[in-house]
């Protein structure tokens, strides 16, 4: 078990098997304190370091010819992350034990992860999505976990999470250090509304393999 995480192997069994519950029922999932408080830490030293030398780039829309910058829609800057620090090769061991639980548990197929830092400045927002749209893309599961220390409901910047079938307001997460959520990325809108503070996450994507004779995925 990598020391990401915060409790016993014991724990870890139920939570997977909370968090699959939750995503057979409901589509989403919230689990606080999945990650351990030091590992959140070291990745923000990291992120802080990125910041410094400017190493993250604006976020756009639309993949290659269609990709545009446009603050209307989302407001962040990302980073992708690779197991080339400490910090981030635990983070990434720790999304594949979850990975292969979730196989174990509910059969997904999911095949890979990748995953980027994303910061939000004061003002900036990610105005209602999905990240997948059906058939289109390879997107399967998404997950967003949160580095913020003692967030505040006055500083905003809340995900929230609309019903699949309804499409009213399902849930407002509150981006809290250590919080790990996962949604069924064709199924769930969602939303980053305005933050008031210095809001920083990592969201990942599980993907299935989509790969053919012709066209080895991923292509970009
Ligand atoms: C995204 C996203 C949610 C969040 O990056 O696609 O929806 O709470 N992020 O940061
Ligand atoms: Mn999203």
């Amino acid at each position: 078990m990598p020391q990401a995480l915060n409790f016993s192997i014991e724990i870890y069994d139920l939570i997977y098997q909370k968090m699959c519950d939750d995503l057979v029922e409901k589509s989403w999932t919230v689990m606080p304190d999945y990650f351990q408080p030091d590992l959140i830490a070291l990745l923000n030293q990291e992120l802080s370091t990125y910041q410094a030398s400017n190493a993250l780039s604006r976020a756009g829309i639309g993949r290659s010819d269609a990709f545009k910058i446009d603050d209307r829609v989302r407001g962040d800057k990302i980073l992708w992350l690779s197991p080339k620090t400490k910090a981030q090769n635990q983070y990434l061991e720790a999304m594949e034990s979850l990975r292969m639980a979730l196989n174990r548990l509910l059969f997904l197929g999911l095949f890979e992860f990748e995953s980027h830092f994303a910061v939000y400045e004061p003002g900036a927002h990610y105005q209602k999505h999905k990240d997948s749209f059906k058939g289109a893309a390879n997107r399967i599961l998404t997950t967003v976990t949160y580095l913020n220390d003692n967030w505040q409901d006055e500083n905003l910047g809340f995900l929230v999470i609309y019903h699949p079938e309804s499409d009213t307001e399902a849930a407002r997460i509150k981006p809290e250090a250590g919080t790990l959520v996962l949604f069924l990325s064709e199924d769930i809108a969602h939303e980053v509304e305005p933050t008031a503070r210095y809001r920083a996450s990592i969201a990942g994507w599980f993907r299935c393999n989509a790969s053919t004779p012709d066209a080895i995925d991923p292509l970009s």
